[in-house]
């Protein structure tokens, strides 16, 4: 059966990448495969994490370049390989509103939070969490939306609540929404996703 393209974007550790990765080895996500991971940064992990894999790893320096000079080449290497899904899996970039007009509804991003709250410019990695912490809600979540032209911005396909628990940490809590949200909804919203558009294009 025919399956999705799907390029990963990643410039660090990449669990959730794995988490994907994982789940398609385990025959979860039928409709997508991921042909290659792509990094901003030379020494992310994740781009170890899709060479034991057996994924290509592909490496496009964004500090040199710029952002317009970044895009222009990871348009041409998406082309080349045929990507029709994007997936950001831990990118640290913003995206242009041209880059984003360009695959509209094509990409998906995680964020550690249920959106609305706690999301937007300046709201990654633990501060995401601390703010959830400092001002007190009992729970929070993970959540898989489409990436538009406003950070955090675009249409929620899934969310999963987790718990706050008494002494969470920032770093115990960002644990657990991985644990318990991210790396399950993630797979199943990439999955969904596929489906979806496969089922769009027909036979085409
Ligand atoms: C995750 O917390 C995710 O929600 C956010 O960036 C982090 C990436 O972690 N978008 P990893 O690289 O997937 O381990």
């Amino acid at each position: 059966m025919r399956k999705i393209k799907v390029a990963a974007l990643v410039s660090g550790g990449g669990t959730n990448l794995q988490a994907i990765l994982d789940a398609g080895a385990r025959g979860e996500t039928p409709s997508a495969e991921v042909a290659v991971v792509i990094s901003d940064r030379a020494g992310a992990y994740a781009l170890e994490r899709a060479r034991e894999a057996g994924v290509e790893a592909l490496y496009i320096p964004f500090t040199d370049l710029g952002r317009e000079a970044f895009e222009e080449r990871l348009i041409r290497a998406l082309q080349e390989r045929n990507i029709e899904m994007i997936v950001l899996a831990g990118f640290m970039r913003i995206l242009s509103p041209a880059f984003t007009a360009r695959y509209a509804d094509r990409i998906l991003n995680i964020h550690p939070s249920l959106i609305p709250s706690f999301c937007g410019e300046g709201y990654y990695g633990l501060r995401v969490h601390r703010a959830a912490l400092d001002y007190g809600v009992k729970v929070t979540g993970a959540t898989v939306h489409f990436v538009n032209e406003v950070p955090d911005g675009g249409r929620i396909i899934m969310q999963r609540a987790v718990y706050i628990e008494d002494g969470d940490t920032p770093e115990t809590l960002q644990k657990r929404v991985m644990r318990e949200a991210e790396w399950v909804i993630y797979p199943l919203a990439v999955e969904a996703v596929a489906a979806k558009m496969l089922n769009e294009y027909g036979e085409k």
